[in-house]
C-alpha cells in the first residue's frame, strides 16, 4: 500500500470547505486592497533560493529540495514565494507598471523540516507582495493586510510582533557587534552556531536549538543600532499601526530565518504560542532584486501557512460553511427507473441542485440507507408506480414527509428548496 510522503497531506473533502474558506478570503482581501493574482512554477532554479534566501539560512542548508533534472539542470521545488515572484517581477519588467507592484498568490512550498502539528514539508501560502516603493505606508498596508485577513476568518486573540532590523548602512556596525558579543561566548554556542559564526552571524539569532536560548536572550538588539532613516522608517510604521489600533508588540528578538529582510520584519502569533508557530510573517525586502542579480529594487510582503490558519480555526471553534451536501438521491427500482433519474438528475444539476442517482444492484432499503448516510435531504423514488403516471415520491429525509408530485412539480419544489439553503 502506498502512503502520502511523509510531511503532506490528503484534504478529504470533509475538510474542504476549510480550504476553499481561507483560500476565498484571502482573493477577496488581496483583491479589495489592489492586489493583483500572479502564478509562478513549482519549480525554480536553485539558485534563486541560493542567492535570494541565502546560504547559511536553514531554509537553504538543511530544507531546500534541489534535484538536477534529466537535462542536468540544478533545480529546486519552491521553498518560499517571495524570490520567486521578485525573479518573475524582473522577467517580465514589471517595474514599468505604476508602483508599488502589489501581487498576491496562492502557493504551495517544500521545506524538507521535521513534520510535526503545523509543520509539514508540503505546505501552502497565501503570499502578498508590494514591489517598487520604500514608503512605510506600504509596509503598513502589508501587516494590515495579513491582520485583516486573519481575523475575517475569524481568528481571535492575535498579536502582531515587530520589529526593524535596519539596511545595508546600520547592519555593518550591528553585525560587529554581534560577531565580538558571540565570540566572547563561542563555547557556550551550538555546533552549528559556531559555524555560522564565520559565514553567518546574524542567523544565530534564529536558532532554535535551547543550548544558544540563554546567549542569544542577551545579544545585542538591531533597534539600537538602527540609522536616523531607519529609526524615522521604523516610527511611521509604528504611527500607521497605531492609526489603526493594532496591537503590536515591538519584539526585538525578532530577525526572521529568510536572509533579504530589510527594515520592518513582523509575525503574527497566536495568543498561545511562540515564534514556532508564527501564523505568518514578512518583511520588508530592499536588497533582494540586487542579490538575485536585477536593479536595486525595494518591496515588502509577508506569507501565512494556510495549514496553520486552519489549525488555528479548529482550535477556536471556527467552522466555514460547509459544501452543500448530496441534496437528491434518486431511489430506483429497475432500468427503467435508472433512465428517467438520469434525465431528472440533468436537469437539476443545470440549475445547481446536487444529485446522485443509487449505484446499481441495491435494494430500495439499501439505497434509502445510502441516502441517509450521504446526507442527502431528499430522496427522489422512481417505483413503477410513479415511473407510469410520470410522477415522482419526495421523501424529505430530515421531516419523513412524503409527497407525490408530476416531474416538473417535484422539479421546481426540489430547485426552491435548494436555494434557500
Ligand atoms: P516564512 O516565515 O518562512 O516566510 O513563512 C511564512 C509562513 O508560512 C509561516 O509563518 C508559516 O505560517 C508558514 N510556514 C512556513 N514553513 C512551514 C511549514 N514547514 N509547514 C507549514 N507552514 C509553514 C516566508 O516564506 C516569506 N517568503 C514571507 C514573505 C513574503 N516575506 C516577504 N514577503
Amino acid at each position: 500500500m502506498f502512503r502520502s510522503p511523509r510531511g503532506t497531506q490528503d484534504v478529504l473533502p470533509e475538510d474542504s470547505h476549510y480550504w476553499r474558506f481561507v483560500e476565498e478570503q484571502a482573493r477577496r482581501h488581496a483583491v479589495r486592497c489592489g492586489y493583483g493574482e500572479i502564478r509562478t512554477p513549482t519549480m525554480e532554479e536553485t539558485a534563486l533560493f541560493l542567492r535570494g534566501v541565502g546560504e547559511g539560512t536553514d531554509i537553504v542548508d538543511k530544507e531546500i529540495y534541489s534535484f538536477k533534472d534529466k537535462g542536468d539542470n540544478d533545480l529546486a521545488l519552491r521553498a518560499e514565494g517571495t524570490a520567486p515572484v521578485m525573479r518573475a517581477y524582473l522577467q517580465h519588467n514589471l517595474q514599468q507598471q505604476p508602483t508599488p507592484v502589489r501581487l498576491f498568490s496562492l502557493i504551495n512550498a517544500f521545506r524538507y523540516d521535521r513534520p510535526q502539528a503545523g509543520r509539514y514539508r508540503e505546505f501552502h501560502q497565501f503570499n502578498c507582495e508590494a514591489i517598487g516603493d520604500t514608503d512605510p505606508l506600504v509596509d503598513a498596508e502589508i501587516v494590515l493586510l495579513l491582520w485583516d485577513f486573519l481575523n475575517g476568518v475569524g481568528l481571535q486573540n492575535l498579536t502582531v510582533q515587530l520589529n526593524s532590523i535596519g539596511d545595508n548602512t546600520c547592519r555593518p556596525a550591528y553585525k560587529q557587534a554581534l560577531l565580538e558579543y558571540f565570540s566572547n561566548h563561542e563555547s557556550e554556542l551550538c555546533d552549528d552556531c559556531r559555524r555560522r559564526l564565520s559565514t553567518n552571524p546574524m542567523r544565530i539569532l534564529d536558532c532554535k536549538n535551547p543550548r544558544c536560548e540563554p546567549v542569544i536572550s542577551k545579544a545585542p538588539r538591531t533597534i539600537d543600532y538602527l540609522s536616523p532613516e531607519c529609526q524615522e522608517h521604523f516610527d511611521r510604521v509604528q504611527e500607521y499601526l497605531t492609526i489603526r489600533e493594532i496591537p503590536f508588540q515591538i519584539n526585538p528578538k525578532l530577525v526572521r530565518g529568510l536572509d533579504y529582510y530589510t527594515h520592518t520584519v513582523f509575525e503574527v502569533w497566536p495568543a498561545t504560542v511562540g515564534a514556532q508557530s508564527a501564523l505568518g510573517g514578512g518583511g520588508r525586502y530592499d536588497g533582494l532584486a540586487e542579490q538575485i542579480g536585477g536593479p536595486a529594487t525595494p518591496g515588502v510582503g509577508f506569507a501565512t501557512g494556510l495549514e496553520r490558519v486552519i489549525l488555528n480555526l479548529k482550535e477556536q471553534g471556527v467552522e466555514p460553511p460547509k459544501e452543500p451536501a448530496v441534496q437528491v438521491y434518486f431511489v430506483v427500482m429497475d432500468e427503467e427507473g435508472r433512465k428517467q433519474a438520469l434525465r431528472l438528475a440533468t436537469r437539476l444539476r443545470a440549475d445547481d441542485v446536487p444529485s446522485t442517482i443509487a449505484p446499481r444492484g441495491k435494494s430500495v432499503r439499501a439505497q434509502m440507507r445510502q441516502a441517509n448516510a450521504l446526507g442527502a435531504r431528499y430522496a427522489a423514488i422512481l417505483g413503477g408506480d410513479e415511473l407510469q403516471a410520470q410522477e415522482i415520491t419526495l421523501r424529505n429525509l430530515t421531516q419523513q414527509e412524503e409527497s407525490r408530485l408530476p416531474y416538473d412539480d417535484a422539479m421546481a419544489l426540489l430547485t426552491t428548496a435548494s436555494r434557500k439553503d
